[in-house]
This record gives C-alpha cells, structure tokens and sequence, in this order.
C-alpha cells in the first residue's frame, strides 16, 4: 500500500451537489469523459453506485461502480474511479478502493476493475493495493482498446 497517506479522507454517497467537481476531476483525468448527465443517469441506475471522497470539505476524487454477474459469480465491477490533481499521491485513491474492497462480500467476493492497456499510472497504482492483473479483454472500451482486468478478491487472494 502507498505509504504517503497525508490527508484526512472521507466517504460519502455521491449527490447532485457532488456533480460540477467529478465534471472537473473527470475532464482533467480521462480523454473520454463522461457527460454531468451520462454520470447522473448512470448512478440512478439500481445496479450502479457513486461515492466521492471528501478532503478539507472538497471532491478530492470518486468512483462509480456496479453491481454485475460475470461467469455466474457475483462481482463488484468498477466502472470509473479518479481523484483530482491537486489531492493525487496521498492516499485518496486507496481510500475510494478500499472503500470499494470493503462492500465485498462471502456471496460477491471478486472485486473486477478493467483499466485501458495504456493506463500504466492506473495499473503501477492497483498493483501497489494488492491487485492482479488476470484478464485481458480485447475492444472492451468503446474506442476499441482492450481492457486490463485487475481483480481482488474479499478476504485477499483465492
Ligand atoms: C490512478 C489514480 C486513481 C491514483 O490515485 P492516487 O490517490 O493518486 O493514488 P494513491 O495515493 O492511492 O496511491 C499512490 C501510489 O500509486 C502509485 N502511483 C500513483 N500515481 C502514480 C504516478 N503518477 N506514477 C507512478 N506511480 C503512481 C504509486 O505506487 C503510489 O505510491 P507512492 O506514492 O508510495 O509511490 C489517479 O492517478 C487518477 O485519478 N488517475 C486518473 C484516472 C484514472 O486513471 N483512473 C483509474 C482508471 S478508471
């Protein structure tokens, strides 16, 4: 685990007076982002979740993910996950993922997070929490690159 924890973190459920900073975060972390109202719509899903973390009172980052059944086993499936710029390398990004590690459970006990095969930040960062890369899945996002798919499992490996 990263050992430059500095901030004091918490989470909260993501709420519309969440929106205009994940806009922000989301702009300046993907070249894909997603619209306020593809984010919105897809957290009122039944099956899909949001939470931020909050620093200092602020959006230091979020992470949205979903419920999903892959292989006939129960899964956490992370569909999105960015912390700002100005709260990045302090531990931010752990707290959403253990947050995340933390609502596994005996009957959903895989945690599934495909990252782009050009994110190498992202993959160096799962690694450092305890997450393998297991699976590649070729034209997972919509612009056809293929997916890295880290996976944890609840009470550690399997
Ligand atoms: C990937 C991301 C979520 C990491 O969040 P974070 O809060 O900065 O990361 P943490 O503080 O929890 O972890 C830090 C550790 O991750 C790794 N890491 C994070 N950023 C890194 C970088 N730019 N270069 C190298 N290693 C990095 C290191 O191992 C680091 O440990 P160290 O500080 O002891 O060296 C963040 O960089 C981000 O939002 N990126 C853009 C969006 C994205 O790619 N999301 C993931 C795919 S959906």
């Amino acid at each position: 685990m990263s050992s430059n924890m500095s901030v004091d973190v918490s989470i909260a459920y993501m709420q519309r007076m969440h929106m205009e900073d994940i806009q922000e975060i989301e702009e300046a972390s993907f070249g894909d982002p997603w619209l306020p109202e593809v984010i919105s719509f897809s957290v009122r899903r039944k099956d899909t979740t949001g939470v931020v973390a909050i620093v200092n009172s602020e959006v230091a980052g979020y992470a949205i993910y979903q419920l999903v059944s892959e292989d006939n086993q129960a899964c956490i499936r992370v569909a999105r996950l960015a912390v700002a710029e100005w709260c990045r390398c302090c531990g931010v990004g752990g707290v959403l993922l253990d947050d995340l590690l933390g609502r596994l459970t005996l009957v959903r006990d895989k945690l599934v997070f495909p990252v782009r095969e050009s994110n190498l930040i992202a993959q160096v960062w799962l690694r450092e929490y305890g997450l393998y890369c297991d699976e590649i899945r070729d034209d997972w996002f919509g612009d056809g690159e293929s997916a890295y798919v880290f996976t944890k499992y609840f009470g550690g490996e399997k």
